[in-house]
């Protein structure tokens, strides 16, 4: 009741108190439980950033040897899930099979279920940060046809996330320093996003009191669209198609301005950064060290510079406060790492588990808080009287 206003795509319109991102979209900060990010993507861990989201402190020493042990007696995946893969069409989208199998861990831990008992909340927050890669790798095994790999305890979380992606019975596999520094920091700065639109899904399934698997399930979902973590996938995809035409950049930027077919500059523009993407900032740095790291050149690099440049010399991205954000870049490190275009998202969904399952967290947590139910403008038809059938 009262006065009900439209605010389309919520652009001024707060749902929630959060304590666990900062973001200053004019001025480009953004700080985990107010740690700035370029702190802790430099120092930092990717367990023990997930540890401070979710728990609001960095953990000590003991505590962080006590999450990563947790986590480590819960990575396998029982073998009853592996037939779920077999169901599954080899070129099934790994976003897909990650939220299906993701929605499916319901199934199993139904002891896991009441977010309101502290336990429950717990172990189903351990399950699946320690779940989440095995189901990822296992995603991508699907798509290669290669035999999936269990995973191993000894290796840390990045480390053991991509033997299980890479490692094939053939050979020994020994995952490059380069590459498991870079996803770590990647993961990290992928960890929160305040109210973003995979973010406030979880919550908003969440506040129906549904259990914490379908809630991130949810949110898995939202967060393959192209306008949100699809862009990842979606910028490869649109250099590819670039480098095929030739290279030719300022035919692009043209087809973008004039909004031919609805083209977008993908990696491009943000709800909330009107300055820059701190994120980006930090990202495309990396991905000059990365490639050289593994003495790798691309040429959709050469690419997505010439793009960068164009467009931010340009009235019609200027006027509009479109620079890089986190997609435009990492697509590029995702690829000299050997992952294939499908896999970008789900990189994305890892390293934003922890954000989603420490919103999720607060929102149970907070006293009074209510189911989510946004209300709406009414513009149909008022009122009118039934005909029957034969008279229509
Ligand atoms: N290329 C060309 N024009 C754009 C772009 C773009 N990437 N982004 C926005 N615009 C234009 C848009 O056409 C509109 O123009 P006009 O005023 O003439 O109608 C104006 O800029 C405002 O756009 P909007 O769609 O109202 O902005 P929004 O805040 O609703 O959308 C966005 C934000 C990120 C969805 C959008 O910028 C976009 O589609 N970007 C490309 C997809 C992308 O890179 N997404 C990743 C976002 S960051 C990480 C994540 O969330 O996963």
């Amino acid at each position: 009741t009262g006065l009900v206003t439209l605010d389309s795509g919520y652009g001024n319109t707060a749902a929630y108190k959060s304590g666990v991102t900062y973001l200053d979209g004019e001025q480009g900060i953004l700080r985990y439980r107010g740690y700035p990010i370029e702190q802790l993507a430099e120092h930092g861990t990717f367990l023990e950033t997930a540890y401070l989201l979710i728990n609001g402190e960095l953990p000590s020493a003991d505590e962080l040897s006590g999450f990563r042990s947790e986590i480590t007696q819960h990575t396998l995946l029982h073998e009853d899930v592996k037939r779920f893969y077999d169901g599954f069409p080899r070129d099934a989208h790994p976003m897909a099979m990650l939220s299906s199998v993701v929605s499916a861990l319901s199934t199993f831990y139904q002891d896991s279920h009441n977010p309101f008992d502290e336990r429950q909340r717990h172990i189903s927050t351990i399950r699946l940060l320690a779940k989440l890669p095995t189901i990822a790798a296992y995603a991508y095994k699907k798509s290669v046809g290669h035999p999936v790999v269990y995973p191993s305890n000894e290796l840390g979380y990045v480390e053991n996330f991509l033997r299980m992606t890479f490692s094939v019975p053939a050979e020994e596999y020994i995952p490059d320093p380069v590459v498991v520094a870079a996803l770590d920091k990647l993961l990290i700065l992928h960890a929160d996003h305040e109210q973003n639109c995979s973010t406030s899904t979880v919550r908003l399934v969440g506040s129906s009191q549904a259990n914490l698997f379908a809630s991130i399930s949810a949110g898995i979902n939202a967060l393959w669209g192209p306008l949100h973590g699809g862009a990842n996938q979606a910028v490869l995809e649109m250099l590819e198609q670039i480098q095929a035409s030739g290279g030719d950049v300022d035919t692009f930027i043209r087809k973008v301005k004039d909004k031919e077919d609805g083209v977008r500059l993908m990696g491009f523009g943000h709800r909330v950064y009107k300055s820059f993407d701190p994120r980006a900032k930090i990202i495309k740095e990396a991905a000059h060290d990365v490639l050289s790291a593994l003495g790798k050149s691309d040429e959709l690099l050469d690419i997505a510079l010439a793009l960068e440049e164009r467009a931010l010399n340009d009235d019609y991205f200027v006027s509009r406060n479109l620079y890089p954000n986190v997609d435009f870049y990492t697509g590029l490190i995702y690829r000299a790492m050997g992952f294939p275009n499908s896999m970008f998202t789900v990189l994305f969904a890892l390293g934003r588990l922890p954000g989603w399952v420490a919103q999720w967290h607060e929102m149970i947590k907070e006293p009074g808080s209510r189911i989510g139910r946004p209300r709406q403008v009414y513009t149909g038809v008022v009122e009118r009287d039934y005909i029957p059938v034969e008279q229509r």
